[in-house]
């Protein structure tokens, strides 16, 4: 085991953890961008081919013993979610295609009942476009207002910003648990329940949060919680929302046809099946299903408390080694609560040339906007250039991109378009 250490703080996680990802076999450049999505570590591949292999059919509707055993393993990987999530019921897990898919399923399932003129659904100023436009555009077609809680100067939601806004005309709030810019961690059960007290439903976006933290939706009381699958080792095109029964069941389905319905009668009001089918129209994406529940399982392996400390001793050590550095600015304060991301931005370069600086190195991170474009407006900023890590990243990787900086200068970006942005 190779930990590595600095200050004679010790990684919680071998370095070995890399060979577990095979795409390192021919991909050795540090990958820094986890936040937009993590490489799959063998166990999640296998388990993928493993069930086409030796399980495909579709599940629900075949009367067969292929049928049987994929609607099986498709309803074993909804039960590792829930356990996953803490949620009482399997039938509160809701297989989507992402993050964005399950936020848009809640904004036209029961947002377009809640809100009309003279109600407000809140966001905060810090949110992805994923969890901003299904609300804006709520808000737009029905004649309800916006309402954005500020960002405090640490990076996190101003809790006493936002409770001035609760009010009884809000009725629907959506905020993320961990920031996808900074990497600053929400003070989340605060806000709920603040939300609650005042009649408002929440809905949590924990695509920042699943891969770096245990979350648990009912001591945090959150009425709706989504996750991307891929950005926690799992398959892409894959998500989870994950809601109370009793407002899964209040949901307008948010498309229908097959798997949905008990019998369909031309003369006859159409009767649903129960949630969670009752939301999975269509054929579901089971491999993917089954590659989260893998991955999952993955993390479980590594030790939840293990992969937490890496990532934080990771963030830290980035933040030191970054702030060392001359022209270097960390935004936010990623070190307050660590969750896996670092934004900076390097005074007089452009992102767009540290980034591609850094790629011309074979250093992968994220720059630009970060589909948070409203937010890096208040920040101030065109842009930031983001680390984030995974459990197969380690302090080298750092290093790595703290040294291309010795050597990062203005060029095309900022020569040519300093002020244009995008991503
Ligand atoms: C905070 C946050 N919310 C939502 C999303 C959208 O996730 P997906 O593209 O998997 O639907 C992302 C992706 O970057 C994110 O970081």
């Amino acid at each position: 085991m190779t930990h590595t250490a600095h200050e004679g703080v010790v990684d919680a996680l071998p370095a070995s953890v890399r060979d577990d990802f095979p795409i390192f076999a021919t991909r050795s450049g540090p990958y820094l961008d986890n936040a937009a999505t993590t490489h799959k570590p063998r166990v999640v591949l296998d388990a993928v081919i493993d069930y086409y292999t030796t399980a495909n059919s579709n599940v629900g509707r075949a009367y067969h013993e292929l049928g049987r055993l994929s609607t099986d393993v498709y309803e074993e990987a909804r039960a590792s979610v829930q356990e996953a999530l803490g949620a009482r019921h399997p039938e509160e897990v809701v297989f989507t295609a992402g993050t964005t898919d399950a936020v848009n399923t809640v904004a036209d399932g029961i947002g377009r009942r809640l809100l009309g003129p003279g109600r407000a659904v809140l966001v905060s100023g810090m949110e992805h476009n994923s969890n901003l436009l299904p609300w804006r555009r709520l808000a737009e077609e029905t004649g309800a207002r916006l309402l954005v809680a500020p960002v405090d100067a640490r990076g996190r939601v101003d809790v006493v910003a936002f409770t001035a806004l609760l009010g009884p005309e809000v009725r629907l709030v959506a905020i993320s648990h961990v920031s996808n810019v900074l990497g600053t961690v929400n003070p989340v059960a605060e806000l709920i329940d603040a939300a609650h007290r005042h009649g408002a439903l929440v809905l949590v976006d924990g695509a920042q949060a699943v891969p770096h933290r245990a979350v648990d939706v009912r001591a945090l009381d959150a009425d709706f919680y989504c996750f991307s699958a891929h950005k926690v080792y799992g398959p892409m095109g894959t998500g989870v929302l994950y809601g109370k029964r009793e407002l899964l069941d209040e949901l307008r389905p948010p498309r229908v046809g097959g798997g949905t319905v008990k019998g369909v009668h031309a003369a006859r009001p159409v009767r649903h099946v129960p949630v969670p089918a009752r939301l999975e129209a269509g054929t579901p994406n089971v491999a993917g299903a089954v590659g989260l529940a893998a991955a999952l399982r993955y993390l479980d392996g590594l030790g939840r408390e293990a992969v937490r400390a890496h990532d934080e001793h990771l963030v830290r050590y980035a933040v030191r080694r970054l702030s060392e550095r001359p022209g270097v600015r960390v935004i936010g304060a990623p070190e307050d609560e660590p969750s896996g991301i670092v934004s900076f931005v390097v005074e007089g370069v452009h992102p767009y040339d540290v980034g591609g600086h850094l790629d011309a190195r074979g250093i992968a991170v994220r720059c630009g906007v970060h589909c948070a474009s409203t937010f890096l407006d208040d920040l101030g900023l065109l842009g930031t250039v983001r680390a984030s890590f995974a459990v197969y990243n380690t302090e080298s990787d750092v290093d790595a991109v703290v040294e291309a900086l010795d050597t990062v200068r203005p060029d095309f970006w900022t020569t040519d378009h300093p002020t244009t942005r995008f991503l």
